[in-house]
């Protein structure tokens, strides 16, 4: 009797397994079995929420590589992001973003609520996104509510709108943080920047589980680059030399985002403990970035810093008060930041963002699955 009633309870326990968990090959990282994608996160994933949430329009020079028509795709590039690549390894449309409102792509198969600028804490006076990620789980729950309610009245809706299957199964990216980082470093020593990351990621965990209430189930984390090996950073923070390392990034600007990141994969450790019928996937983007422009020219690349749409000339073709595709007039001089002619031979793109070349690079080597782990209660 007890051996059957074990039995019974092993049974409906793999049953309970089965069920929550879908099937996901272990040696590809992102799987096509996610019938959706909801992306959360800052310019590394928007796909033109920021450009459509405040209305305004990139310079051409943006999307030109690969987005030609129409000519500025909204995304903070030259052409295509990290999610973008994803998406396309999965055979999927590129993510529509939510506040985009005139579009031939349906919102089926996922949304894109990442935006420009966006940090974790709430945006304030200084903030360029007011999207913060606590609004973006707030946009994600009022699209669910007004999906679900939609195709409750009209099931030939699910031609366009994910179902609840959809929702319940799909996988939920995040990539966000770089923005809390670098816009503390402002008026913050090292030592005030170390101390606020504790704050930003008990805001983060805190949007995981309002997820989590919705029904999410999949989570996909990407943690933070190299900080300080951005031009912006080396421009304003590394006029002194002995503030740069070996590389010519700014250290200090690293540190704090090791120190993230050190801090993000313990939440990531820490949160199949809490939410048992989860799974979790950390991405080490940082490893991947820091590979990339420390040995840049192993691959194929001329410039790891130095940006390819600016101005400025070297080291750094950098220019933070003219922005790239832009004009400017500076002290009686008007001087004009335009892309490079070879951008496949940049990492940076326009001092804050990579190249679409870059970013190809970052997600071949995210698809190797050699930099994640993945975590669930069951599995720990
Ligand atoms: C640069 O490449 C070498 C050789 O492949 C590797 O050992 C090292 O870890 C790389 N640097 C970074 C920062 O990844
Ligand atoms: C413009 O001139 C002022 C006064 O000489 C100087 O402080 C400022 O840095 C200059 N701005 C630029 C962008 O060169
Ligand atoms: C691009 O190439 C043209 C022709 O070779 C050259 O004149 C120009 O200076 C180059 N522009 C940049 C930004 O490198």
């Amino acid at each position: 009797m007890k051996t059957l009633f074990h039995t019974i309870l092993t049974l409906l326990f793999f049953e309970a397994i089965s069920h929550t968990l879908p099937p996901l090959a272990s040696s590809f990282p992102i799987s096509p079995n996610f019938p959706a994608v909801f992306n959360f996160g800052d310019s590394n994933s928007d796909t033109g929420e920021l450009g459509s949430g405040l209305g305004f329009r990139l310079q051409p020079s943006y999307g030109q590589s690969y987005f030609f028509n129409p000519p500025s795709s909204g995304r903070f590039c030259n052409g295509r992001l990290i999610v973008d690549f994803l998406m396309e390894a999965i055979d999927r449309p590129y993510l529509r973003p939510y506040l985009d409102s005139i579009s031939t792509q349906s919102y089926r198969r996922g949304c894109d609520f990442a935006a420009g600028g966006s940090t974790i804490q709430k945006a304030n006076g200084a903030s360029i996104s007011p999207f913060s990620f606590g609004v973006q789980v707030s946009q994600f729950i009022t699209f669910k509510y007004k999906v679900l309610q939609l195709i409750q009245q009209d099931e030939d809706l699910e031609r366009y709108l994910p179902s609840g299957y959809f929702f319940k199964n799909g996988l939920y990216m995040f990539d966000i943080g770089q923005n809390d980082l670098a816009g503390a470093f402002y008026s913050k020593t090292l030592d005030q920047v170390f101390a606020l990351i504790p704050t930003i990621l008990d805001i983060f965990q805190d949007g995981i589980k309002r997820l989590y209430v919705e029904g999410a189930r999949n989570f996909w984390i990407h943690n933070t680059g190299p900080l300080g090996c951005l031009a912006q950073a080396v421009s304003l923070f590394g006029r002194d030399k002995s503030k740069l390392d070996e590389f010519g990034c700014v250290s200090d600007h690293n540190q704090a985002a090791k120190l993230f990141n050190l801090q993000l994969h313990g939440l990531f450790k820490k949160l199949p403990q809490l939410y048992h019928d989860s799974r979790f996937t950390y991405v080490d983007i940082f490893a991947i970035k820091s590979d990339l422009i420390f040995n840049h020219s192993n691959y194929g690349f001329d410039h790891s810093i130095m940006v390819c749409c600016g101005t400025g000339g070297p080291p750094l073709n950098y220019n933070d008060k003219v922005n790239c595709g832009s004009t400017a007039n500076l002290n009686g001089t008007i001087i004009t930041a335009k892309p490079c002619n070879d951008s496949s031979k940049y990492v940076n793109w326009d001092g804050i963002h990579y190249t679409e070349a870059a970013n190809r690079f970052v997600a071949l080597h995210i698809l190797t699955g050699k930099y994640s782990e993945t975590a669930s209660f069951w599995n720990l």
